[in-house]
């Protein structure tokens, strides 16, 4: 599957050429970020870990069409999607990222620095406890973008939903707010992990394929949203399967 296909279709030919038909027909990304989404593929071995540029415009459309000002994201690699949506929100927005790699960070932070992106921060260390830490943030998020380790979902989930409580001062996310969960799909074998499913293979538990693990735990994450009375989901699917939730309360 190439990484910014729509796998809706017949054939990954025609997905291929929907999506890029759909690419040419949305709102279009600056140069320098499109740049450095092709110069992290083509030097990094692990660059399949960012969203694809395709996946990108979706979610700026998205922010600007909830008036989104401030987005907090656990999993940032070399920084890509938080410029993403630094671009989309503005500078007079704040983009708050979480990441366990100190390596990555540093890169990000160069790569912001060198493109401009001056209101984006980051915390590193596992999220698990670096997202306590905001307890104190001045306004809440508009959009919490979950993309980092699979099995840390749920508990991302309900460490978010309980820094959220109605009426607490300083909650984590807006009441209206969202939380995307990236790759919720995981290749389809979240719904479908049988042998009818191409991606399900001898592989399924090895390296460099999809962790079997991962997918029960997405699976956790996907049923625990969905039943949360407290959220209302769409589940997108696309890409490797965007989950949306919106927080009613
Ligand atoms: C899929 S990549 C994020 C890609 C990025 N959102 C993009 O599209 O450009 C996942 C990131 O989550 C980070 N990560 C993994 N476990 C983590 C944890 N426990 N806490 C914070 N970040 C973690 C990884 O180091 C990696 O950089």
């Amino acid at each position: 599957m190439k990484a910014g296909t729509t796998i809706m279709y017949a054939n990954e030919k025609l997905g291929e050429r929907v999506t890029k038909y759909a690419e040419a027909q949305s709102l279009q990304l600056p140069k320098p970020i499109k740049d450095y989404h092709a110069r992290i593929i083509e030097e990094r071995s692990d660059s399949n870990y960012m969203i694809s540029t395709f996946q990108s415009q979706a979610l700026i459309f998205f922010a600007r069409a909830i008036g989104a000002k401030r987005v907090l994201e656990i999993g940032v690699y070399v920084g890509y999607s938080a410029m993403i949506w630094s671009h989309a929100i503005g500078p007079q927005g704040k983009v708050t990222g979480l990441e366990y790699s100190e390596e990555y960070a540093k890169l990000a932070q160069e790569a912001w620095k060198k493109q401009g992106y001056e209101n984006i921060d980051v915390h590193v260390g596992p999220a698990a406890e670096t997202l306590p830490k905001l307890a104190d943030v001045s306004e809440p998020y508009d959009i919490i973008f979950i993309d980092a380790d699979k099995t840390g979902y749920t508990g991302y989930l309900s460490q978010i939903l309980e820094m959220s409580a109605p009426g607490a001062k300083n909650r984590l996310l807006r009441p209206g707010g969202i939380i995307a969960a990236d790759n919720t799909l995981r290749h389809g074998l979240v719904a479908d992990s049988s042998s009818d499913n191409p991606w399900q293979s001898a592989d399924f538990d090895k390296e460099g394929s999809v962790p079997a693990a991962n997918v029960a735990a997405i699976r956790e994450y996907n049923d625990l949203a969905a039943a949360n009375d407290r959220l209302e989901t769409f589940l997108v699917p696309l890409w490797d399967g965007l989950h949306l939730s919106r927080l009613l309360d």
